[in-house]
Protein backbone atom coordinates (compact mmCIF):
# COMPACT_ATOMS: atom_id res chain seq x y z
CA UNK A 1 0.00 0.00 0.00
CA UNK A 2 1.24 3.59 -0.98
CA UNK A 3 2.39 5.36 1.84
CA UNK A 4 0.44 8.69 3.34
CA UNK A 5 2.23 11.76 3.31
CA UNK A 6 1.08 13.02 6.56
CA UNK A 7 1.56 10.72 9.62
CA UNK A 8 -1.62 11.79 11.37
CA UNK A 9 -4.04 12.84 9.28
CA UNK A 10 -4.75 12.42 5.32
CA UNK A 11 -4.29 15.64 3.18
CA UNK A 12 -7.53 16.21 1.09
CA UNK A 13 -8.33 17.67 -2.75
CA UNK A 14 -11.92 18.08 -3.43
CA UNK A 15 -12.66 18.08 -6.95
CA UNK A 16 -16.07 19.04 -8.32
CA UNK A 17 -17.21 21.41 -5.54
CA UNK A 18 -20.80 21.17 -6.59
CA UNK A 19 -23.90 20.26 -4.25
CA UNK A 20 -23.30 17.06 -3.14
CA UNK A 21 -19.60 17.62 -2.14
CA UNK A 22 -20.70 20.77 -0.38
CA UNK A 23 -23.62 19.32 1.03
CA UNK A 24 -23.14 15.96 1.94
CA UNK A 25 -19.65 15.26 1.57
CA UNK A 26 -17.43 18.28 2.89
CA UNK A 27 -19.57 17.79 6.97
CA UNK A 28 -18.19 14.71 7.15
CA UNK A 29 -14.66 15.04 5.99
CA UNK A 30 -14.65 18.13 8.20
CA UNK A 31 -16.08 15.97 10.78
CA UNK A 32 -13.70 13.27 10.71
CA UNK A 33 -10.35 13.19 12.92
CA UNK A 34 -8.40 10.96 10.11
CA UNK A 35 -8.65 13.90 7.19
CA UNK A 36 -7.92 17.43 6.51
CA UNK A 37 -9.07 19.37 2.92
CA UNK A 38 -5.96 21.26 1.34
CA UNK A 39 -7.16 21.96 -1.82
CA UNK A 40 -9.94 22.15 -4.15
CA UNK A 41 -10.63 21.64 -7.47
CA UNK A 42 -13.94 22.89 -10.13
CA UNK A 43 -13.86 24.54 -13.57
CA UNK A 44 -16.19 27.03 -12.06
CA UNK A 45 -15.35 30.04 -10.29
CA UNK A 46 -18.14 29.97 -8.60
CA UNK A 47 -18.18 26.32 -7.23
CA UNK A 48 -14.14 27.61 -6.30
CA UNK A 49 -15.78 30.80 -4.29
CA UNK A 50 -18.36 28.81 -2.19
CA UNK A 51 -15.41 26.52 -1.33
CA UNK A 52 -13.16 29.77 -0.24
CA UNK A 53 -15.66 30.76 1.73
CA UNK A 54 -16.02 27.59 4.06
CA UNK A 55 -12.41 26.86 3.66
CA UNK A 56 -9.97 29.55 3.32
CA UNK A 57 -6.46 27.75 3.63
CA UNK A 58 -7.56 25.74 0.70
CA UNK A 59 -5.88 26.04 -2.20
CA UNK A 60 -7.96 26.56 -5.15
CA UNK A 61 -7.56 25.16 -8.75
CA UNK A 62 -9.73 25.39 -12.09
CA UNK A 63 -8.30 22.04 -13.43
CA UNK A 64 -6.99 18.54 -11.90
CA UNK A 65 -4.02 18.81 -14.17
CA UNK A 66 -2.64 22.01 -12.13
CA UNK A 67 -3.41 20.82 -8.58
CA UNK A 68 -1.68 17.25 -8.93
CA UNK A 69 1.75 19.04 -10.66
CA UNK A 70 1.57 21.71 -7.64
CA UNK A 71 -0.38 20.37 -4.82
CA UNK A 72 0.72 18.54 -1.80
CA UNK A 73 -1.82 15.61 -1.18
CA UNK A 74 -2.79 12.09 -0.23
CA UNK A 75 -6.31 11.79 -1.37
CA UNK A 76 -8.51 13.18 -4.43
CA UNK A 77 -12.22 12.96 -3.71
CA UNK A 78 -14.05 13.07 -7.11
CA UNK A 79 -17.64 14.04 -7.23
CA UNK A 80 -17.76 16.17 -10.16
CA UNK A 81 -19.77 15.40 -13.43
CA UNK A 82 -20.15 11.13 -13.95
CA UNK A 83 -18.49 11.92 -17.80
CA UNK A 84 -15.14 13.17 -16.27
CA UNK A 85 -14.62 10.43 -13.06
CA UNK A 86 -13.19 8.40 -14.90
CA UNK A 87 -10.69 10.90 -16.43
CA UNK A 88 -10.16 12.32 -12.92
CA UNK A 89 -9.87 9.70 -11.16
CA UNK A 90 -7.06 7.68 -13.33
CA UNK A 91 -4.81 11.01 -13.60
CA UNK A 92 -5.03 11.15 -9.48
CA UNK A 93 -3.89 7.44 -9.50
CA UNK A 94 -0.92 7.86 -12.29
CA UNK A 95 0.05 10.83 -10.04
CA UNK A 96 0.22 8.33 -7.30
CA UNK A 97 -2.31 9.44 -5.02
CA UNK A 98 -5.20 7.78 -3.31
CA UNK A 99 -8.99 7.75 -4.80
CA UNK A 100 -12.30 8.31 -3.43
CA UNK A 101 -14.71 8.44 -6.64
CA UNK A 102 -18.52 9.45 -6.34
CA UNK A 103 -20.64 6.87 -7.95
CA UNK A 104 -20.86 6.12 -11.11
CA UNK A 105 -16.84 5.64 -10.83
CA UNK A 106 -17.05 5.34 -14.67
CA UNK A 107 -19.79 5.37 -17.59
CA UNK A 108 -19.37 1.92 -18.34
CA UNK A 109 -18.05 -1.37 -16.62
CA UNK A 110 -14.85 -1.72 -18.87
CA UNK A 111 -13.85 2.12 -17.27
CA UNK A 112 -14.82 0.88 -13.93
CA UNK A 113 -12.39 -2.52 -14.22
CA UNK A 114 -9.82 -0.38 -16.01
CA UNK A 115 -9.72 2.16 -13.02
CA UNK A 116 -9.59 -0.84 -10.34
CA UNK A 117 -6.55 -2.48 -12.88
CA UNK A 118 -4.53 0.96 -12.61
CA UNK A 119 -5.12 1.16 -8.72
CA UNK A 120 -4.00 -2.38 -8.32
CA UNK A 121 -1.06 -1.84 -10.48
CA UNK A 122 0.02 1.91 -8.48
CA UNK A 123 -1.06 0.42 -5.26
CA UNK A 124 -3.43 2.76 -4.23
CA UNK A 125 -6.84 2.51 -2.68
CA UNK A 126 -9.59 3.04 -5.00
CA UNK A 127 -12.81 3.78 -2.99
CA UNK A 128 -16.28 4.15 -4.51
CA UNK A 129 -19.06 6.12 -2.88
CA UNK A 130 -22.05 3.67 -3.10
CA UNK A 131 -22.42 4.76 0.50
CA UNK A 132 -25.79 1.92 1.18
CA UNK A 133 -22.88 -0.53 2.34
CA UNK A 134 -21.86 1.47 5.08
CA UNK A 135 -25.07 2.32 6.90
CA UNK A 136 -24.69 1.91 10.59
CA UNK A 137 -27.86 -0.35 10.97
CA UNK A 138 -26.37 -2.25 8.21
CA UNK A 139 -23.06 -3.00 10.18
CA UNK A 140 -25.17 -3.69 13.62
CA UNK A 141 -27.36 -6.45 11.44
CA UNK A 142 -23.98 -7.57 10.45
CA UNK A 143 -22.40 -8.03 13.64
CA UNK A 144 -25.42 -9.56 14.97
CA UNK A 145 -25.36 -12.34 12.28
CA UNK A 146 -21.89 -12.95 12.05
CA UNK A 147 -22.24 -13.64 15.97
CA UNK A 148 -24.85 -16.35 14.92
CA UNK A 149 -22.78 -17.40 11.94
CA UNK A 150 -26.22 -17.38 9.54
CA UNK A 151 -25.82 -16.91 5.79
CA UNK A 152 -28.38 -14.45 3.49
CA UNK A 153 -30.40 -16.78 1.42
CA UNK A 154 -32.55 -13.98 -0.17
CA UNK A 155 -33.50 -10.35 -0.15
CA UNK A 156 -36.41 -8.18 -0.99
CA UNK A 157 -35.36 -4.67 -1.96
CA UNK A 158 -37.82 -2.09 -2.39
CA UNK A 159 -36.39 1.30 -3.38
CA UNK A 160 -38.33 4.85 -4.35
CA UNK A 161 -36.68 7.88 -5.39
CA UNK A 162 -37.54 11.25 -6.83
CA UNK A 163 -38.25 12.45 -10.57
CA UNK A 164 -34.93 11.59 -12.53
CA UNK A 165 -33.25 15.17 -13.94
CA UNK A 166 -31.23 14.90 -17.22
CA UNK A 167 -28.52 17.39 -16.54
CA UNK A 168 -25.43 18.59 -18.23
CA UNK A 169 -22.26 15.35 -17.57
CA UNK A 170 -25.10 12.87 -17.31
CA UNK A 171 -26.46 10.61 -19.99
CA UNK A 172 -29.36 12.21 -22.17
CA UNK A 173 -31.72 8.80 -21.53
CA UNK A 174 -33.74 9.34 -18.28
CA UNK A 175 -34.00 5.61 -18.25
CA UNK A 176 -29.69 5.48 -17.53
CA UNK A 177 -29.73 8.32 -15.36
CA UNK A 178 -32.48 6.10 -12.99
CA UNK A 179 -29.92 3.46 -13.10
CA UNK A 180 -26.68 5.61 -12.95
CA UNK A 181 -27.68 7.91 -10.38
CA UNK A 182 -30.03 6.37 -8.19
CA UNK A 183 -30.80 2.31 -8.81
CA UNK A 184 -27.14 1.96 -8.78
CA UNK A 185 -27.41 2.50 -4.71
CA UNK A 186 -30.29 -1.16 -4.02
CA UNK A 187 -28.34 -2.96 -6.69
CA UNK A 188 -24.66 -2.22 -5.06
CA UNK A 189 -26.64 -3.01 -1.44
CA UNK A 190 -27.26 -6.52 -3.13
CA UNK A 191 -24.41 -7.17 -4.87
CA UNK A 192 -22.52 -6.11 -1.55
CA UNK A 193 -24.33 -9.40 -0.21
CA UNK A 194 -24.75 -11.65 -3.08
CA UNK A 195 -20.77 -11.00 -4.51
CA UNK A 196 -20.52 -12.35 -8.29
CA UNK A 197 -24.10 -11.79 -8.75
CA UNK A 198 -26.17 -11.68 -12.65
CA UNK A 199 -29.51 -10.33 -13.74
CA UNK A 200 -31.59 -13.10 -14.17
CA UNK A 201 -35.17 -11.43 -15.12
CA UNK A 202 -35.67 -7.67 -15.90
CA UNK A 203 -38.37 -6.01 -16.38
CA UNK A 204 -38.39 -2.48 -16.66
CA UNK A 205 -41.11 0.42 -17.82
CA UNK A 206 -40.97 3.94 -18.42
CA UNK A 207 -43.79 6.19 -18.13
CA UNK A 208 -43.67 10.28 -18.54
CA UNK A 209 -41.14 10.75 -16.07
CA UNK A 210 -41.28 8.00 -14.09
CA UNK A 211 -39.19 4.79 -14.30
CA UNK A 212 -39.78 1.39 -12.88
CA UNK A 213 -37.89 -1.49 -12.53
CA UNK A 214 -38.25 -5.09 -11.93
CA UNK A 215 -35.02 -7.03 -11.48
CA UNK A 216 -33.81 -10.65 -10.21
CA UNK A 217 -30.08 -10.94 -8.97
CA UNK A 218 -28.93 -14.62 -8.63
CA UNK A 219 -25.22 -15.58 -7.33
CA UNK A 220 -23.71 -18.84 -6.88
CA UNK A 221 -24.89 -20.80 -3.56
CA UNK A 222 -29.01 -20.08 -4.93
CA UNK A 223 -28.43 -16.63 -3.41
CA UNK A 224 -31.40 -14.12 -4.46
CA UNK A 225 -32.47 -10.24 -4.16
CA UNK A 226 -35.49 -9.44 -6.10
CA UNK A 227 -35.80 -5.84 -6.60
CA UNK A 228 -38.35 -3.08 -7.39
CA UNK A 229 -37.18 0.07 -7.74
CA UNK A 230 -38.77 3.16 -8.95
CA UNK A 231 -38.19 7.12 -9.51
CA UNK A 232 -40.22 10.11 -9.99
CA UNK A 233 -42.54 10.07 -6.61
CA UNK A 234 -42.34 12.32 -3.79
CA UNK A 235 -41.48 8.68 -1.82
CA UNK A 236 -37.69 8.68 -1.25
CA UNK A 237 -36.95 5.66 0.63
CA UNK A 238 -36.04 2.30 0.91
CA UNK A 239 -37.47 -1.04 2.48
CA UNK A 240 -35.00 -3.96 2.65
CA UNK A 241 -35.95 -7.55 3.77
CA UNK A 242 -33.20 -9.87 4.37
CA UNK A 243 -33.83 -13.64 4.93
CA UNK A 244 -31.45 -15.97 6.55
CA UNK A 245 -30.50 -18.97 7.15
CA UNK A 246 -32.14 -20.43 10.06
CA UNK A 247 -35.02 -18.39 9.43
CA UNK A 248 -34.35 -14.94 10.95
CA UNK A 249 -35.72 -12.37 9.02
CA UNK A 250 -34.15 -8.49 9.17
CA UNK A 251 -36.13 -5.43 7.80
CA UNK A 252 -34.43 -2.56 7.01
CA UNK A 253 -36.54 0.88 6.62
CA UNK A 254 -35.10 3.62 4.78
CA UNK A 255 -31.52 2.32 6.11
CA UNK A 256 -31.84 3.31 9.51
CA UNK A 257 -34.88 1.17 11.20
CA UNK A 258 -33.69 -2.19 11.93
CA UNK A 259 -35.82 -4.94 13.39
CA UNK A 260 -34.47 -8.64 13.22
CA UNK A 261 -36.85 -11.49 14.10
CA UNK A 262 -35.19 -14.53 14.72
CA UNK A 263 -37.25 -18.10 14.24
CA UNK A 264 -37.54 -17.98 18.05
CA UNK A 265 -39.73 -15.72 19.40
CA UNK A 266 -39.14 -13.89 22.79
CA UNK A 267 -42.01 -15.09 24.46
CA UNK A 268 -41.60 -18.66 22.82
CA UNK A 269 -45.17 -18.17 20.98
CA UNK A 270 -45.56 -18.92 17.20
CA UNK A 271 -45.38 -16.05 14.86
CA UNK A 272 -44.34 -12.19 15.61
CA UNK A 273 -47.53 -10.60 15.10
CA UNK A 274 -47.62 -10.45 18.96
CA UNK A 275 -44.00 -10.38 19.87
CA UNK A 276 -41.35 -8.26 19.78
CA UNK A 277 -38.12 -8.70 16.86
CA UNK A 278 -35.07 -9.96 18.40
CA UNK A 279 -33.36 -6.66 18.04
CA UNK A 280 -34.86 -3.39 17.42
CA UNK A 281 -32.33 -0.31 16.61
CA UNK A 282 -33.05 3.00 15.04
CA UNK A 283 -30.52 5.57 14.30
CA UNK A 284 -30.14 8.45 16.80
CA UNK A 285 -30.65 12.51 15.44
CA UNK A 286 -27.46 13.45 14.63
CA UNK A 287 -27.79 12.07 11.10
CA UNK A 288 -31.19 14.61 9.83
CA UNK A 289 -32.37 13.16 6.81
CA UNK A 290 -31.91 9.55 5.14
CA UNK A 291 -29.30 11.56 2.40
CA UNK A 292 -26.98 11.63 5.18
CA UNK A 293 -26.48 7.75 6.20
CA UNK A 294 -23.68 5.90 5.30
CA UNK A 295 -21.59 8.96 4.70
CA UNK A 296 -19.79 9.49 7.88
CA UNK A 297 -18.81 5.60 7.96
CA UNK A 298 -17.57 5.35 4.23
CA UNK A 299 -15.21 7.79 5.14
CA UNK A 300 -14.41 6.12 8.53
CA UNK A 301 -13.95 2.85 6.25
CA UNK A 302 -11.78 4.21 4.01
CA UNK A 303 -9.24 5.97 5.88
CA UNK A 304 -8.97 2.14 7.58
CA UNK A 305 -8.44 0.87 4.15
CA UNK A 306 -5.67 3.55 3.72
CA UNK A 307 -4.23 2.94 7.15
CA UNK A 308 -3.84 -0.47 6.13
CA UNK A 309 -5.78 -1.28 9.33
CA UNK A 310 -8.59 -3.15 7.37
CA UNK A 311 -8.07 -5.14 4.38
CA UNK A 312 -11.35 -5.79 2.55
CA UNK A 313 -11.93 -5.45 -0.96
CA UNK A 314 -13.68 -1.84 -1.77
CA UNK A 315 -13.99 -1.64 -5.39
CA UNK A 316 -13.96 -5.27 -6.90
CA UNK A 317 -17.91 -5.60 -5.61
CA UNK A 318 -18.54 -2.14 -7.50
CA UNK A 319 -17.37 -3.50 -11.00
CA UNK A 320 -20.11 -6.44 -10.44
CA UNK A 321 -22.96 -3.73 -9.91
CA UNK A 322 -21.55 -1.77 -13.18
CA UNK A 323 -21.89 -5.04 -15.03
CA UNK A 324 -25.42 -5.50 -13.73
CA UNK A 325 -26.62 -2.00 -14.54
CA UNK A 326 -24.99 -2.33 -18.26
CA UNK A 327 -26.70 -5.63 -18.59
CA UNK A 328 -30.43 -3.88 -17.87
CA UNK A 329 -29.77 -1.01 -19.79
CA UNK A 330 -29.03 -3.47 -22.68
CA UNK A 331 -31.58 -5.54 -22.12
CA UNK A 332 -33.94 -2.42 -22.37
CA UNK A 333 -32.72 -1.12 -25.30
N1 LIG B 1 -23.65 8.98 -3.06
C1 LIG B 1 -24.73 9.70 -3.19
O1 LIG B 1 -25.75 9.44 -2.59
C2 LIG B 1 -24.72 10.90 -4.09
C3 LIG B 1 -25.72 11.87 -3.94
C4 LIG B 1 -25.67 12.99 -4.79
C5 LIG B 1 -24.69 13.08 -5.76
N2 LIG B 1 -23.75 12.10 -5.88
C6 LIG B 1 -22.73 12.17 -6.93
O2 LIG B 1 -21.92 13.32 -6.80
C7 LIG B 1 -21.54 13.81 -8.07
C8 LIG B 1 -21.82 15.31 -8.16
O3 LIG B 1 -23.21 15.54 -8.05
P1 LIG B 1 -23.75 17.02 -7.73
O4 LIG B 1 -25.21 16.87 -7.49
O5 LIG B 1 -22.90 17.67 -6.69
O6 LIG B 1 -23.52 17.77 -9.14
P2 LIG B 1 -23.21 19.33 -9.36
O7 LIG B 1 -23.51 19.58 -10.79
O8 LIG B 1 -23.88 20.16 -8.32
O9 LIG B 1 -21.63 19.44 -9.11
C9 LIG B 1 -20.67 18.95 -10.00
C10 LIG B 1 -19.47 19.90 -9.96
O10 LIG B 1 -18.40 19.31 -10.72
C11 LIG B 1 -17.75 20.36 -11.41
N3 LIG B 1 -16.97 19.82 -12.53
C12 LIG B 1 -17.36 19.51 -13.80
N4 LIG B 1 -16.30 19.09 -14.51
C13 LIG B 1 -15.22 19.10 -13.70
C14 LIG B 1 -13.84 18.78 -13.86
N5 LIG B 1 -13.36 18.33 -15.04
N6 LIG B 1 -13.03 18.93 -12.80
C15 LIG B 1 -13.49 19.39 -11.61
N7 LIG B 1 -14.78 19.71 -11.40
C16 LIG B 1 -15.63 19.57 -12.41
C17 LIG B 1 -18.90 21.28 -11.86
O11 LIG B 1 -18.42 22.58 -12.18
C18 LIG B 1 -19.77 21.28 -10.60
O12 LIG B 1 -19.42 22.31 -9.70
C19 LIG B 1 -22.30 12.97 -9.10
O13 LIG B 1 -21.44 12.01 -9.62
C20 LIG B 1 -23.37 12.27 -8.29
O14 LIG B 1 -23.64 10.96 -8.77
C21 LIG B 1 -23.74 11.03 -5.05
Amino acid sequence: MKDILTTDRIAVCCVGLGRHMLRSLLPNIFASADFEVVAGVDPDPQARALLAERLPSATLYADIGTALAEGRFDLVVVASDPDVHYSVSSAALAAGKHVFVEKPPALDSHGCAALIDQARQAQSTLFVGTMWRYGRARSILDTWVAERDLRVERMDIQAFFPEVLVRPGWEDSRLTTAFTDMFIHPIDYAVSYLGDAEVSRQDMQQVDNRVHAQIVLAAPGGLRADLSLSSGSSLYGSRITTYYSDGTVAQLGDLSQLEVFPPDTWSGTPGTLRDRPGLSWEQGPLYRGYGRIGYAEEFEALAQVMRGTHLKPTVGPVSVTMSILETCLEAAG
